[in-house]
């Protein structure tokens, strides 16, 4: 029997990457998934990959910047499986570019999703537990770039540091509802969104990557939903608050100085998606 059986969990941006991962792990764990993403095709893929670990899942189309998109994806969810225990606040983007260039409009999408989005999630999803009465698990995606930043980096930074507050005084506000409310600290996850970070397998990028992390791998998307699980079940009732790095050992590693042309290159055609969308398209467990 896994840890979460019978638990419905909503999961915001698991129509890829993190998320997909988080919905496949908690599937496996025996919870039905609510999948909530912009991406209809990918989530209907996540959705697939959930029915063949044995669970049941409901796929909204749904902006995590519009609320009333949200509230309809959270009473939807509800009304499907008649409850609601975990959620998570996972869906991002990143918008990066130097000061002097950024376009207000980046600057403007990346807070309506990577923090209003986080925001929203959890309010409505906190208020239907809080109505329920049986308590919850609710857990956010910030990012190693929570702590650490560079040039071009600052805006995404500034968001999930924001992530990595919000969760700090949620945790005090939500304890005496019996609700618990963490932030996972991602490194470099091989998914699409950090395509240009993690490279492909074999690749200049991805040996550098390897090269430099202590642990000598680029993360994965099940290394993030791991924890995940930890945090949405028995195991993790005390935590909250918290805001947990998994890096593999990144973060005190000095990455200036170490990119060459070929990686130059290689990220630049990562640009355009055609690694990313492979990467979309694989799933977590091999043995089902
Ligand atoms: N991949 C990494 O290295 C890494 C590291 C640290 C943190 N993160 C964070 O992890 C989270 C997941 O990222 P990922 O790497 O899996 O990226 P991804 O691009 O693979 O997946 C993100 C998903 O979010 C969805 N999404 C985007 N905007 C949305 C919106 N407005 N409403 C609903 N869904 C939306 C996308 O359609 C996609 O399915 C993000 O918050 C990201 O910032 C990623």
């Amino acid at each position: 029997m896994g840890t979460l059986e019978g638990k419905v969990a909503f999961v915001t941006g698991a129509g890829s990457g993190i998320g997909r991962g988080i919905a496949e792990r908690f599937a496996r764990e025996g919870a039905h998934v609510c999948i909530a993403d912009v991406d209809v095709e990918g989530a209907e893929y996540s959705a697939n990959l959930v029915g063949q670990l044995g669970s049941r899942s409901l796929v909204t189309k749904t902006n995590v910047a519009s609320k009333e998109q949200l509230a309809d994806a959270v009473e939807r969810c509800v009304a499907e499986f008649g409850r609601l225990d975990i959620s998570v606040a996972n869906a991002g983007i990143g918008r990066g570019g130097p000061v002097l260039e950024m376009a207000l409009k980046d600057w403007q999408d990346q807070l309506d999703i990577n923090l209003t989005g986080v925001f929203l999630t959890v309010q409505l999803t906190a208020r239907k537990m809080v109505e329920v009465g049986n308590g919850g698990r609710i857990i956010c995606t910030s990012s190693l770039a929570a702590e650490n930043t560079a040039a071009g980096t600052w805006s995404y930074s500034a968001t999930k540091a924001g992530v990595r507050m919000m969760v700090r005084g949620w945790g005090q506000e939500l304890g005496p509802h019996g609700i618990t409310v963490n932030a996972i600290g991602p490194g470099v996850i091989d998914t699409p969104l950090a395509a240009g970070l993690a490279g492909e397998e074999g690749g200049a990028i991805r040996k550098n990557l390897e090269a430099l992390t202590p642990v000598g791998r680029a993360g994965q998307p099940a290394d993030i939903a791991g924890l995940a699980a930890f945090m949405a079940g028995p195991d993790g009732s005390f935590m909250t608050g918290a805001y947990v790095l998994i890096d593999g050992g990144l973060r005190d590693v000095r990455w200036s100085g170490t990119q060459s042309e070929e990686i130059a290159e290689e990220a630049a055609r990562h640009a355009d998606s055609a690694i990313a969308r492979r990467a979309k398209l694989q799933p977590l467990f091999d043995d089902r």
